[in-house]
């Protein structure tokens, strides 16, 4: 049994209860880590939380930009879309936060992690799995996973220990967001029928009313810009979310897969990655090669799977951001995406290096094709069909 753990440590009710439960019923030391990767909320209080309820240790880190330049870049290049929907949000963090509770257990000398999720969820598998592919000698404890307390008994145990947390009794909703979108599951919406209540949304509240347009930048793959604006990557998302948002564009609501088995509905919104994503996927059209293209849209299923099924550090992932990485060097140029109220759509799109040739594409007198290598080109290309028709198909008959 581990002697000193770290935790992720959300401040949430949960974490808070499992501060405490772990030093009493798993007889071990608690460091907290939380982590800020551009959630809503804020961590103000968390240190007080964490020491109130026991902790030896608290830390807390930014890691808004490593988050963008490590996670969300690879995953941008890589159009990496679960079940050709979910951007991944949660499934991003996890890993982040990993590495960060593992060097703080090199730091604190501790021989264990701990997590907050239950057992019926992604997250346990991706905390865990991350730790067993990064620092595989380290012990993880679930301390939710073990307890079976209902959410009733976990607010009776914090208030026996007073364990200062802000929860009532009512809790509708688990939400989990960051800079790449939020996720909001359970209340009514476990019926899959149930339409989301408007009140769900916090991202994609409606108030734009002017159409306008939206020019997004990248390089190698990345976006880089905004109108010509220069921005880090966590920024301009950030940007995206607000203006993107304000056209109340970016809502997915969908019956997922989950890693343990279950089919879940699942609301989410996230109007910039939704957006950044269309804009990238946009401009390869232009820039990749037909073949590259196709193999690496095939690719692109399988890597949002791994990333969801807690594999982001895995040989095969690893692996596949090569390939990626090996295709994105022309993925250089401008996408231009118009917005209205509800609405988000690419306008125009244009690279130095585009593959998009006027004079092979255009029907005016500039036309270059040699239209009459067409022919034998199809001859041959059919040529096997028409064996076949002959001689067992329709035409044989
Ligand atoms: N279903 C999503 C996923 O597995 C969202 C999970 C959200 N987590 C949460 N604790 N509410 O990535």
């Amino acid at each position: 049994m581990a002697n000193r753990v770290v935790l992720a440590y959300s401040g949430g009710l949960d974490t808070s209860v499992a501060v405490r439960w772990m030093i009493e019923n798993m007889g071990v030391e608690v460091v907290c880590l939380s982590a800020d990767v551009g959630q809503e909320g804020t961590l103000e209080g968390n240190r007080e939380k964490a020491l109130g309820a026991g902790a030896i240790a608290y830390e807390e880190l930014d890691l808004r930009e490593e988050f963008a330049r490590d996670f969300l870049a690879p995953v941008i290049k890589a159009n990496a879309l679960y079940e050709g929907q979910y951007p991944l949000v949660s499934a991003l963090s996890r890993p982040l936060i990993v590495k960060h509770q593992v060097e703080l257990a090199r730091k604190y000398s501790a021989d264990g992690l701990a997590h907050g999720c239950t057992g019926k969820g992604n997250d346990q598998v991706r905390f865990e799995v991350s730790s067993m592919a990064l620092a595989p000698e380290l012990e993880m404890l679930a301390p939710v996973r073990n307890w079976g307390f209902t959410r009733e008994d976990s607010i009776n145990y914090a208030a026996e220990h007073s364990i200062p947390v802000g929860a009532t009794r009512e809790k509708l909703y688990s939400i989990d967001d960051n800079l790449w979108g939020r996720a909001i599951e359970c209340g009514e919406m476990e019926d899959p029928w149930a339409e989301p209540p408007e009140g769900v949304w916090k991202m994609t509240v409606p108030s734009a009313t002017e159409e306008r347009d939206l020019v997004i930048g990248f390089e190698a793959g990345v976006p880089v810009s905004v109108d010509g604006r220069t921005m880090a990557l966590h920024e301009l998302i950030i940007e995206l979310n607000h203006v993107v948002g304000s056209y109340g564009w970016g809502r997915l609501d969908m019956v997922e897969n989950r890693r343990v088995g279950i089919k879940s509905r699942e609301t989410y919104e996230a109007p910039g990655a939704l957006a950044v994503m269309m804009a990238h996927a946009d401009l390869e059209s232009i820039t990749l090669e037909r073949d590259l293209q196709r193999e690496k849209l095939r690719l692109e299923h399988r890597y949002a799977e791994l990333v969801y099924d807690g594999l982001w550090f895995s040989p095969l992932k690893e692996a596949m951001d090569a390939f990626v990485d090996a295709s994105q060097e022309p993925v250089t140029g401008e996408v231009r995406l118009h917005l209205e109220p509800g609405r988000c759509f690419v306008t125009g799109r244009r690279a130095p290096k585009s593959l998009y040739d006027y004079g092979l594409a255009t029907y005016d007198a500039a036309d270059r094709f040699r239209h009459a290598d067409s022919e034998g080109f199809v001859r041959l290309w059919g040529l096997g069909v028409q064996t076949w028709s002959a001689i067992q198909g329709p035409g044989s008959r």
